[in-house]
Order: structure tokens, then sequence, then C-alpha cells
């Protein structure tokens, strides 16, 4: 039986987090790891070498490196040494990792393991960077060979020194877990490991492409680990993110054929749901944008492969998808709370009703109309049947994307302007045919749509670029969709039942 002597780490963690305030907490993105996720954490790794160097960047109380330690010397396979260096710059917590470290210590000369534990009060990223551009960085120096890290979350301002030294590494990204993550992995040696828990934004969208590709260059995936639930990933924590743990090794020569992706509701890692899925299917080869997949059904009922039915794309559709043009606080002095002569409607998220815009909404907050000038002319499309959907939702939300129609029939005006929450379908920046845009508009709020969607999507944003990379029915078949929508979307029952059957028809 392995003994964990470790486990009341778990103390610490909530003691800590009881003398704490969580605010405090939040600014520095510290948010503890319960034992039990980093017992589960260090069980991904694979039994490696003799000797181990292990990275701990943003330690905390020290529970990820201690569990690592702790699950290694109960392997058959123990190690002769462990060398652990821990970075972490808050000082409240610094007497908990140096206690976490002296265990540790102790727990490896009774097993006759060579232990050398060092806490590191330092910046983590600029100690690294200032490394990286040391001479030295590209010489053979000692690397680790295990990485295991929850770093701090939060975004990167872009005035800051910090900032300025990263994109002078080369190290462009939008925010800081990213850049542990990033620096961690060039400190592993060829073959060294990593273990993570991050929120999952990075697998899609734009801000986070230049981080996927390098680490996907340099990493090749071996498990990922989804939680059902957003808030339970950090037990009692109250985060409210949608994380994921993954395992993976520097530098395979080639891609391993599959990934395991395992998937608990929360902290029952016992109960976990394991498949193992072609690494194809999680990130598609050729794929420039590196979108990382995150599948979790079986083959046969997939969402990535019944989605397969609908062959088309927007390119061949000759559709486009642009964000909102009108961006409502920087165009202040155009916008009108109702229309006024010389206004043309300005729409927001609050005008989706029933699948189609309700202009205007006379109870709503958002102003209705802009005014129509030469200052706005570049803002404003010309009338016509547009498929809007909303930029933001949550995943406890129905669906992810939300479409409606702009139906020009229904409201009185030759120009438009879209807010900038809106990502909107157009065919060269004019409308397009009636039915086409209905079949969009119902295909897009169909489940199938939602469950592909969700299989990529890691935050709250519906980018216009997750939009161009779904796959669409035809021509012919969005005219057919479209004859079904009259007054108003059908339920969700109704509008599953059409896309279903569309897909049926494909197939014969
Ligand atoms: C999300 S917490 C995780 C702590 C610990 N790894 C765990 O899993 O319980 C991130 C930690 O990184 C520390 N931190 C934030 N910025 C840092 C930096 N630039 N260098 C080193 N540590 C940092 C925070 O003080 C915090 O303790």
């Amino acid at each position: 039986m392995i003994m964990r002597p470790l486990h009341s780490l778990d103390h610490v963690r909530k003691s800590f987090n009881g003398s704490t305030s969580r605010s405090v907490r939040s600014e520095i993105g510290q948010f503890l790891t319960p034992a039990v996720t980093a017992q589960f954490m260090s069980s991904m790794f694979e039994s490696g070498p003799q000797h181990v160097r292990i990275l701990d960047p943003g330690a905390g109380a020290g529970v990820l490196f201690a569990m690592c330690v702790e699950t290694l010397i109960s392997q058959k396979n123990r190690p002769l040494s462990i060398k652990v260096d821990a970075y972490e710059t808050d000082d409240a917590i610094l007497p908990h990792l140096e206690e976490t470290m002296k265990r540790c210590q102790s727990l490896c000369t009774s097993g006759g393991i060579a232990f050398q534990g060092i806490v590191k009060n330092e910046d983590f990223v600029s100690v690294t960077i200032a490394e990286k551009r040391e001479p030295l960085f590209a010489l053979p120096i000692e690397r680790f060979t295990h990485a295991i890290l929850n770093p701090p979350y939060m975004k990167i301002n872009s005035q800051t020194a910090m900032s300025r030294d990263l994109y002078s590494s080369d190290i462009e990204v939008a925010n800081l877990y990213a850049v542990f993550v990033w620096l961690s992995m060039l400190l592993l040696e060829p073959g060294g490991q990593m273990v993570a828990i991050t929120p999952r934004s990075f697998c899609n969208g734009p801000y986070f492409k230049k981080f996927r590709v390098a680490f996907l260059r340099t990493m090749s995936l071996k498990q990922i680990h989804i939680f059902g639930s957003r808030k339970k990933a950090f037990g009692d924590d109250d985060v409210l993110q949608e994380n994921i743990i993954y395992h993976a090794i520097r530098g395979l020569l080639q891609k391993p054929k599959s990934v395991t992706i395992s998937t608990s509701e929360g902290l029952d890692f016992g109960e976990a749901r394991i498949l193992s899925v072609p690494y194809s299917r999680v990130v598609h080869p050729g794929d420039r944008d590196m979108f990382i997949h995150l599948d979790v059904d079986d083959a046969d009922t997939s969402p990535a492969e019944r989605i397969k039915c609908f062959t088309s794309s927007l390119n061949k559709l000759g559709l486009t998808v642009s964000t909102g043009r009108v961006v409502d606080f920087r165009s202040r002095e155009h916008l009108r709370q109702a229309p006024e002569q010389e206004t043309v409607p300005l729409i927001y998220p609050c005008h989706f009703l029933n699948g189609f815009i309700e202009w205007p909404v006379e109870s709503g907050k958002k102003p209705n109309a802009i005014m129509s000038s030469y200052k706005t002319s570049g803002l404003l499309v010309e009338a016509g049947f547009y498929v809007l959907t909303k930029r933001f939702s949550a995943k406890e939300q129905l669906r992810r994307i939300m479409a409606a129609v702009y139906d020009p029939t229904r409201i009185d005006a030759c120009l438009v302007g879209f807010e900038n929450h809106l990502n909107y379908f157009h065919k060269q920046e004019s409308g397009l045919p009636a039915d086409l845009a209905k079949g969009l508009a119902l295909y897009l709020n169909s489940t199938i749509v939602d469950q592909y969607f969700r299989l990529f999507s890691g935050h709250t944003q519906v980018n216009a670029t997750d939009l161009r990379k779904m796959p669409y029915p035809t021509h012919e078949q969005l005219i057919r969709i479209g004859t079904h929508l009259k007054e108003r979307m059908p339920d969700q029952e109704t509008i599953d039942a059409i896309i279903e059957k569309e897909c049926l028809n494909c197939g014969q």
C-alpha cells in the first residue's frame, strides 16, 4: 500500500486560505491545489530517470512537488536522488513552503534517497528570462527532468517591463499562466516531462496561438484531464474557471499515436472516464492554428465524427464572418438611446429574440441607434439578411453559439450598425439570400454545432476565428434548412431533428 504522509498538506492549504484574504490571493493568482489533485497530477508522470530534478515554479506551499516526491519514492523503480527547485514570490506563504521542503527532505532521507531542495524566493519569469539571455542557456546546463505546475493566472499588462522583456525574448502571450508553462518547457531536458493544471483557454483562439504552436512543436501531449464542472477543480476555493490538467513530454521525435483523455466531474479522480483518442483528432494535422480538440466521446457518437456529414466551409460558401465594427465606448458621441432622424439601427445582443433581431428595445440599457454620417459610414453596413452570433457565452449556458437573423423586412432602415459584442456573417460586406441566412442561423443554433464547438473552445468568447473553423452544410442544404425557419426559431428538439435529417440525407 502506498503511504501518503504528505496528505496532511491539505490542512496547510485550508488554514492558509482561512487566514488570508481571498481578494489578495486572487490578485497574485494564488489558488492552491488540493492534495488529491496534486496526487493525481503526480501519478501522470511516467517512471523516469534515476536522478530526478523537479521544477515547481510558483510553488505556493509546495503541495505539487511534495506529492511528486512522495509518488516517486513509493514507486518500485525509485530514483537514487531527487533535487527540487521551487520558486515563490509571496513572503506570506514562504514559511509553509520551507516546512514542506523539510518534510520532503526527511521523507527521502529515511528512504535512503539523496535529496536537495532549494526554495527560491525570486520571480520565476525575470530570473528565467535573464538566464535565457545568457549565452550559457544555450549550453547543456543542468535542466529539469520533471516540471509540475499550477501557475498564477492573470492577464499581462502590455505596458509593463515584464511584457517588454517577454516580447524581446519572443514570448508573446496574453496570460501569465502560459508564460510559466512556456518557460518551464524551455527548462526541461529532452525527454523531460511536464504536468500542469491551467485554464483551458489556450486550446483555441488567436490570443494563445504563438504559445500553442511553440508548446505543441516542442512537447508531445500524453494525457489531458477535463473537469465536468467549472467550479470543482479547486475544491472549496470557489474558482470559476475551466481548467484542465495535462501531461506532456519534451521532444519526442514522433508524436504519440494517441492521447489519453480522462474526465471527472470534480475531484473524484478514481471515477474518471478514460478514452484513448488518436493524436490527429486532438491536434488536426495541417491545422496552422493548432487548436487542441478535447473530444471526450466514443468514435461513433463523437460530435467531431457526426459533424463530418457537413462538408462545406465558409470559404466554399463564399461567406465571411467578422466582428461587429461599432465599439460603443469609442463611438459614444454618435450613439442614441432611441431612433431619431439621421440615425440607423445599432444592434446589440439584447436585440436577440426568438432567433431574430427585435428592434428597437425600448426598455433596454443599450442605445438603439447610431448617427449615420460621414464619421460613422465606415462602421455601418447595407441593410440585408445577416446572421448574428453573440461573442460571449459561458459554459453553463444551454448553447455556446447563439445565432439570430437580421431580417431587413422587419426593420425599416437602409443601413445598420453591428456592435462589437456580436459577430456577423456576410457576403462581401453585404447581406445573404434570405433562406441561406435562415438556414445558417438554424444550423448554428443546433446541438451538434454546440457540442462540436465545446470540444475546442476553452473560454467565454466565441471568436470569428472559431466560427471560421467550423464545418458547414452546403449551399443547397442551408437553403433547405432555411425553409423551416418561419416567424420564430423552433424549439431545440425541432432544430436538432431538422439538422439530423439533413445529416442522414447526405449519407444516402
Ligand atoms: C496558482 S498558485 C499555485 C501554488 C501551488 N503551485 C499550488 O499548486 O498549490 C501560484 C503561485 O505562484 C506564485 N507566484 C506568482 N507570481 C510569481 C512569480 N512571478 N514567480 C514565482 N512565483 C509566483 C503565487 O504567489 C502563488 O503562490
